[in-house]
């Protein structure tokens, strides 16, 4: 087997209340996604994200049987989007995804954005927790919310939040949010965390990979895992990108490239924002 193929280790994100793999793998914009899926779970990840709105749950559920891993050593993540937030309606999607995924359980379940329709939070926040108590999902959890909104979802939700999904990268301070994460004890998956291919000409990130003998993508990657309590998850198509994105847990940046990589944040670096659904970020 090619060397670059060897799986290497990936270490667990543990924040007492959910275990996963430190690093997954994201799925949309990936479309009948099957091949790439059991590539990745072939290149060592065991965490992947998807989500109804991405329409790759099929692909997903095909990548996963085609691989021959078992369903118990991987951790999956889906969400309900913003229109089926009614009870019934978010018991529905979950059931159509548990079906598309070709399994009967999530490691995750995610509201993917916030009510735009007035659904009132508390009984979308009550689907999520049935969802949890009948074992359709073992954790539940929150993404696009913002502080306040987390807070209340944590506050209404008759079953504990583990998780909380946002976008994270070097071009997007998250510095208020992740304070929040740490100190609720939820695990904070950052997505888009390499800024959707934008990062990949940076000429800061391209210096500190060069000393490093490393890419840009790990460098952004590493960045990520170090600060601790954060599970990137970037998506790829190309194997030989998937295989070097792994491999971030070999080597540490130092203080100063942390602080000069966290200094890269721009007022305009956030890229997921969709104009009348996106909350008042923090
Ligand atoms: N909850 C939400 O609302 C939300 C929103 C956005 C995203 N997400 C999740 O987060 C995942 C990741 O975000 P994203 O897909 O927007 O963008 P991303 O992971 O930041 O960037 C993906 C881009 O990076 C390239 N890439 C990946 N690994 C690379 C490597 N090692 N070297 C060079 N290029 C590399 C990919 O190209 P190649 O294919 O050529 O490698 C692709 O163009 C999504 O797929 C999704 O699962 C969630």
């Amino acid at each position: 087997m090619d060397a670059a193929f060897d799986p290497p280790a990936i270490p667990g994100l543990s924040s007492g209340r959910v275990t996963m793999p430190a690093i997954g793998f994201g799925t949309s914009q990936l479309g009948d996604c099957g091949e790439i899926v059991a590539a990745a779970l072939k290149a060592g990840y065991r965490n992947i994200d998807t989500a109804w709105k991405y329409g790759t749950e099929k692909g997903v559920g095909e990548g996963i049987r085609a691989s021959g891993v078992p369903r118990g050593d991987i951790f999956l993540t889906t969400k309900v989007s913003h229109e089926y937030l009614r009870a019934a309606d978010f018991a529905k999607s979950v059931e159509e995804s548990l079906a598309r995924l070709r399994t009967d359980y999530v490691d995750l379940l995610l509201i993917h954005w916030p009510a735009i329709d007035g659904t009132p939070l508390a009984e979308t926040a009550g689907a999520l927790a049935r969802a949890k108590r009948e074992g359709k999902a073992r954790n539940i959890g929150v993404a696009n919310f913002n502080i306040a909104l987390a807070r209340e979802a944590m506050r209404l939700c008759p079953e504990p939040l583990a998780v909380l999904q946002a976008e994270y990268h070097p071009y997007l301070d998250q510095t208020k949010l992740l304070a929040f994460c740490r100190g609720e004890g939820l695990v904070f998956m950052a997505y888009c965390p390499l800024g959707r291919g934008r990062l990949l000409k940076d000429e800061t990130l391209a210096g500190i990979a060069r000393a490093r003998g490393r890419t840009i993508a790990q460098v952004a990657l590493r960045w990520i895992v170090q600060q601790g309590g954060i599970a990137p998850i970037p998506r790829s198509a190309n194997p030989r990108h998937m295989a070097e994105s792994l491999r971030v847990f070999d080597f540490t940046l130092t203080d100063e490239e942390m602080r000069r990589i966290h200094g890269l944040a721009r007022p305009d670096g956030r890229i997921a924002n969709p104009a009348g659904r996106a909350p008042a970020w923090d």
